[in-house]
């Protein structure tokens, strides 16, 4: 355990010596910076690769010590600072395990950056549906079940992608075995864990992908721990994964400008969460559980505890999730995320002596469900079932999708139609279509109900005009 942190004392020690820039970037330290005086001091520290100050592609000095202590406290065999979130993670430990026309099994819940990569990769992928939690309201895990099913099907596969745990804090239980029965078949396990940084913390939070084995892991530092945005982790272990490769696309997949301060705020995380100590837990627990508590016994809110204990939902019977996120914004309380059925919030990993307004933030959602309860419920809030196929392969490639003659048609005809684009309600990210999928009923029925919630829509569509992209018939040359 400790507190050390090289990559941020090096860029102190650095900036004592008063340097003067003849050298990018272009701020000059901050002074040529218009950004207000609140902002622009942390530019001192927005470095460049300067004598002394390391370089991440070729680390020798206080990056490669801080990524040596990121590794022993993760337990890995080695670890990698990222500077373009787990997205870049994501590729890189695609494209290092798996090439092209390689079958790869994939968690259909994924991250869109999963979907981009095997895309990229031009990989074959097989998609394993996840089961429905009622309790959590989400797509959870997949089962071991499906993965022995898929692996009797695909018994040639290279690889398999999880997400663990999901965006809502569910950690499946089942994942330790699922990774010991692909290890039968030396199948490499690639988990984009880029909610569980923390997990690291140990008990009471859910076992990390590490500790069950996980061949590669990819974490968003910034998401959980208090690193700055698109800082992140990517570690491996084991003898199945290939380091100089992941070391290859991560050069190819990431700036090679990385920030400073990014990276600084990924050293000082790792020594956040390694010197995380049992009384900081208990504080963090009875935190939590005293606000949980309060909120318990605000008339008409509903409060989820995810098995991840940074994570909880908010629900309010007859409404749904997106009105409920508006009346909190309006009393400045910002979720992580809405859907159809509840918001999500990322609760804060105290530690002992922080400081949280939680009494002041209870009397805002208190007031925001009393304003939410006076207004008219939905007609419905129940979300179109999850598909029942298990296990499906889009029957087109991305290759194919590519030269294929496509069309921009209204979505009420596009049942049966290949799917030419990624539609993606955002947040969380996880396509409902992706090219080559066929447009079910299912699948429509559902984009229908969150464009009806008011859910935000990502993807090549035009949902103004209610019109979908689609492969022409006998459009697949
Ligand atoms: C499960 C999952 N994986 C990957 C990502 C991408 O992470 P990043 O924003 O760090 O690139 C996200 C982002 O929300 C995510 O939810």
């Amino acid at each position: 355990m400790t507190h050390r942190r090289p990559l941020v004392e090096a860029l102190k020690n650095f900036q004592q010596q008063r340097p003067v820039s003849f050298h990018v970037p272009g701020h000059k330290h901050g002074e040529l910076s218009g950004l207000p005086d609140e902002i622009r001091p942390a530019l001192q520290y927005d470095q460049t690769e300067l004598s002394g100050l390391d370089d991440l592609h070729y680390p020798d000095g206080p990056i490669r010590k801080a990524q040596e202590l990121l590794s022993e406290a993760y337990g890995a065999d080695q670890s990698f600072f990222l500077v373009n979130g787990s997205t870049s993670g994501n590729l890189a430990m695609i494209h290092a395990v798996c090439k092209e026309g390689d079958r790869v099994l994939v968690q259909r819940n994924s991250h869109k950056s999963i979907f981009h990569a095997l895309e990229l990769a031009r990989v074959r992928p097989v998609y394993l549906a996840p089961g429905w939690g009622q309790a959590s309201q989400s797509a959870e895990g997949i089962s071991l079940e499906t993965v022995k099913e898929a692996l009797r099907q695909y018994p040639d596969a290279k690889a398999l992608i999880l997400t663990y745990p999901n965006y809502y804090g569910m950690a499946r239980t089942e994942t330790e075995d699922i990774i010991s029965y692909c290890h039968q078949f030396n199948i490499p396990v690639l988990v984009d864990e880029a909610h569980g940084a923390h997990l690291l913390a140990g008990q009471p939070f859910p076992q990390s992908a590490l500790s069950l084995g996980a061949d590669v892991v990819v974490q968003s530092a910034h998401k959980t721990l208090p690193a700055m945005t698109m800082g992140s982790y990517l570690h491996i272990q084991g003898t199945r994964i290939n380091a100089e490769k992941i070391r290859k696309y991560l050069r190819m997949f990431q700036s090679s400008s990385p920030s400073y301060l990014i990276m600084a705020s990924l050293d000082d995380a790792r020594a956040y969460i390694q010197t995380y100590s049992s009384p900081d837990m208990q504080y963090f627990e009875e935190k939590r559980r005293l606000f949980i508590s309060s909120l318990q016994t605000i008339a008409g809110l509903a409060v989820f505890e995810a098995d991840d204990p940074l994570k909880i939902m908010l629900r309010v019977e007859g409404h749904n999730g997106f009105k409920l996120q508006k009346k909190l914004e309006e009393m400045n309380v910002y979720v992580e995320l809405a859907d159809i059925r509840q918001v999500l919030m990322v609760l804060p990993l105290l530690k002992q002596g922080h400081i949280y307004p939680f009494a002041e933030i209870r009397s805002r959602i208190r007031e925001a469900v009393q304003k939410l309860r006076k207004e008219q419920v939905d007609p419905k809030i129940m979300m179109a079932p999850q598909e029942t196929t298990v296990i499906s392969e889009p029957e087109i490639s991305c290759e194919a999708i590519d030269l294929a003659d496509k069309e921009w048609i209204s979505y009420t005809k596009a049942m049966g139609r290949y799917s030419a684009a990624m539609v993606t309600p955002y947040p969380p990210g996880i396509p409902l279509a992706v090219p080559g999928e066929v447009w079910t009923h299912s699948k429509l029925e559902r984009l229908l109900d969150h464009l009806a919630a008011g859910a935000m829509i990502q993807g090549e569509h035009n949902l103004a005009e209610k019109q979908l992209f689609v492969i022409q018939h006998g459009g697949v040359k």
